[in-house]
Formats: structure tokens, sequence, C-alpha cells
């Protein structure tokens, strides 16, 4: 099976767990990505059966619209049933890496809200320790040498993705080599250098429930098991 062909089995297994939990006014959290774009192309045949849907990028709000689901603002929708989205890296802990598609910052604003956060991906996504695909940091841009200098003193290698703007006007960093064997408090350091808007860990507000697709079919990992 071809990896787009595993994300769009663990997308479709996404759904089948959503769906008979879907109610009246539940509203969907949808986030951003190949893996995702498979679970919004399955949505389009449950549009009836939701009520809307909060994104976190313009890309996923663009394609849920053409499919006839109602996209609002967070603002609006006050709280989230679940959130559904994918991630560069998981561990047995549910912790993530997230933002290679640039868009960690409304993913992380939405999975604290969500009441049960699901993260759908292929298995060559779990890993032992997180830290091998490169950790995104978004920045303010006249802060991007600062973050950079800060993040190098904490033993990172940062990468300026050159030419990448984020739905919220900023840049990005990836950061290779930093040592993520404490990630909860890398996310809390990281948060604390002046400009960085957001860091790609979600450890504080990890999944609740991992979707992975491998050979076998698709399995559920939870927390603590
Ligand atoms: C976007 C993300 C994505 O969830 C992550 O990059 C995984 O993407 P894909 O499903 O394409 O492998 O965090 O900011």
């Amino acid at each position: 099976m071809t990896a787009d062909e595993l994300k769009k089995q663990v997308a479709e297994a996404a759904l089948r767990y959503v769906e008979p939990r879907l109610e009246r006014d539940t509203v969907l959290g949808i986030g951003t990505g190949s893996t995702v774009n498979h679970f919004i192309a399955a949505l389009g045949d449950l549009r009836d059966n939701i009520d809307a849907a909060v994104s976190s990028s313009e890309e996923s709000s663009r394609r849920l619209k053409e499919l006839g689901i109602s996209v609002i603002d967070l603002n609006t929708a006050g709280s989230v049933d679940f959130y559904v989205d994918g991630a560069d890296e998981a561990n047995r802990h549910l912790q993530l890496i997230k933002g290679g598609g640039g868009a960690l910052t409304r993913e992380k604003i939405i999975a604290a809200v969500a009441k049960e956060f699901i993260c759908i991906a292929d298995e060559s996504k779990l890993v032992p320790v997180l830290g091998k695909f490169p950790l995104p940091v978004e920045v303010i841009p006249m802060a991007r040498s600062h973050v950079a200098r800060k993040i190098s003193s904490m033993g990172g290698v940062p990468v300026w993705r050159d030419g990448f703007v984020t739905d919220n006007g900023n840049h990005i960093l990836d950061i290779h080599k930093l040592d993520l064997l404490d990630p909860r408090t890398m996310e809390a350091q990281l948060d604390q250098v002046a400009g960085v808007v957001c860091n790609g860990l979600f450890v504080r507000r990890a999944a609740d429930r991992l979707l992975l697709a491998g050979a076998q079919g698709v399995r559920t990992l939870l927390p603590g098991a």
C-alpha cells in the first residue's frame, strides 16, 4: 500500500469513529495536511449531519466550503467537540510534532479548545523519541534572527523556511538536532523566547486518540496504554 493509500485508510477510520457520535449541534475541528485532506473529502457525504466546522488553515477552509460545509470562526463556535488532524511525528504518549504544513498555531489553538483530539497518521510517523523531524517554530518576522540565535544557544540548528508565510503572516523556523528527550520542558522553554508565536510540540495538549494506518490495517493508541 502506498503512503497516500494509508492516509486515506486512516482518514476513513476517523470518520467511522466520529460519525456515530455526531449530534445536531456538533462542531468539528479540522486540521491541515494531506492526511486531513482525505478526511475532508470523506466528510462531504456527511455534510447534512454536521452543524459547522472550525478549520486550522485557509486551505482546509477552502476545501470544506467547496463541499458545502459551513466553516465558522472559533470565537463563534465556543466549543469544539472533535478535532481531527495529522502529525509529523507521534510517540506512544500521543505527544506530537506538528507544523510541517505551517499551520501549527491555529492547530494548537483548536486542539486546546477541543473536547477530543483525534490524531490520524500512517505508521511511519510513530517514533520512540520525538525529534528526527525538524521542529517547526512560528515566529514574528522581525524576531526571526533573534529567535534563531536563542535556539542555536539551546543546541538546535534553525533553518528559515524561506519564502513561506503562515496564514497569520509570520515566518517558520525548522529546528534540526534539538534534544527532545524532555519535550514538555522544551515546549515550555521555546514558548518563553520573545518573538516565538508557537512551537510545533504538542505535549501540554497531546492527542486523546491516535489512529495509525499500517499494512495490517488501522490501530488505535490511547494515552497510558
Ligand atoms: C500541518 C501539520 C500536519 O498535520 C502535518 O504536517 C502532517 O501532514 P501530512 O498529513 O501531510 O503528513 O501539522 O501544519
